[in-house]
């Protein structure tokens, strides 16, 4: 019998769905390996206690469960998001409760946990790239569309200004190829949403390149105030990158973090080696993620701003252009990354960059 329950343990254990079972009084019986990962709690801190007591009253596994208890019918929740205690990682899961039947009458729980965060994030970076690709295309049309006319607006208020003897009047074509000369840089600026494929990678140290970003911004009168504080990762192998393009996309999220703070707070750069991504079941090579994170202490991005920051010309500030993110994720996703603007953990914000480690083969 003892073999048989050994073995069952083993079977429950080797399966990708957590499986967590309660008592009628919500205590904990049974709790598979996956449970364990997915809930952040070994079995050994779990046996035998109420749920609520190990991952508080508002969980939504502890929530799940203890409406089942009461009404005794089924229950299920999509998408639940689960916190991590060192709020390192949250996962996305998929959540089913049903009641124990023994002996005809209910008795106790039992709950099924199905991680999607895999395949969450994979649709999310295959949004990134396509938003990425029309965004390109768009930034393509829209130059090419501009730029002819402007010319030759630019080529007539010129010639209108050298036959203009009145300085009076003269202002005012100076003042147009002023405009159209400010409208070509934006073009510009625009066009390199556009240059698809140039990146250049190398195997470079990602620690070096944000050190020299750091020195160079540092000297910065705006930067006067900002507390620097690094959290490197000493493990991260070295990425092949394209160490122009990343500078670039950490001096918009590092300048991006210093006009919200107003030149004063504490700005965290931090690295890490992120879980392993297991593309499928059975996929012998998981891809391997460096995470690097920019924190500020900033007001934070207001809710209704998160989905719209990376939008080209999507600003919330005066003088802003609306490009720093939009290019920012181009070039991310040129990577093989993604990038999330989130809250920050101290009220701010928290852009995490995500970046493939190519291994050497
Ligand atoms: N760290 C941050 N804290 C608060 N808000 C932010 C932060 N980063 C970006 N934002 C918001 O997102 C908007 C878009 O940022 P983005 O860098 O794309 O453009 P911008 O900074 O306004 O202009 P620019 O083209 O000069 O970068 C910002 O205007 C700001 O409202
Ligand atoms: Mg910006």
């Amino acid at each position: 019998m003892n073999d048989e329950l050994e073995r069952m343990g083993a079977v429950l254990d080797s399966l990708r769905v957590g499986i967590v079972a309660v008592n009628a009084k919500g205590r904990v019986e049974f709790q598979n390996a996956e449970a364990s990962r997915i809930l952040d709690v070994s079995r050994r801190s779990s046996a035998g206690r109420r749920l609520a007591e190990v991952l508080g009253d508002r969980h939504p596994a502890v929530s799940i469960l203890m409406q089942v208890l009461e009404t005794q019918r089924d229950l299920s929740s999509h998408e639940c998001v689960i916190h991590h205690r060192h709020g390192e990682r949250s996962l996305i899961v998929d959540l089913a409760a049903s009641p124990i039947i023994m002996d005809r009458e209910a008795d106790g729980a039992a709950l099924t946990l199905h991680d999607r965060t895999i395949g969450r994030e994979l649709e999310d970076m295959v949004d990134q790239q396509a938003r990425s690709e029309v965004y390109a295309r768009l930034a393509s049309g829209i130059a090419h569309e501009i730029r002819n006319p402007l010319g030759g607006i630019r080529g007539a208020a010129q010639l209108l200004e050298s036959r203009l003897d009145d300085p009076g009047l003269r202002r005012f074509p100076e003042l147009i190829v002023e405009q159209t000369d400010r409208i070509r840089r934006l073009l510009d600026e625009f066009g390199e949403l556009t240059r698809g494929g140039d990146i250049h990678p190398r195997p470079v140290n990602i620690h070096e390149i944000l050190d020299k970003l750091l020195t160079l911004q540092s000297q910065s009168g705006s930067w006067r105030e900002i507390e620097v504080r690094r959290e490197y990762d000493p493990s991260i192998p070295d990425l092949e990158l394209d160490p122009d393009r990343i500078t670039q996309v950490f001096l918009n999220l590092t300048r991006n973090a210093v006009q919200a703070m107003e030149g004063r707070g504490q700005l965290t750069l931090r690295t890490r080696v992120d879980t392993p991504y297991h593309l499928s079941p059975g996929e012998s090579k998981p891809m391997r993620m460096v995470r690097i994170e920019v924190d500020d202490t900033g007001p934070g991005i207001p809710d209704e701003h998160l989905p719209l920051v990376f939008t080209p010309f999507f600003t919330g500030r005066e003088d802003g252009t609306g490009l720093g993110l939009a290019l920012t994720q181009h070039w991310v996703v040129k990577h093989g990354g993604r990038i999330q603007m989130l809250p920050g953990h101290a009220g701010g914000t928290r852009a995490r960059v995500l970046l493939p480690v190519r291994e050497a083969s």
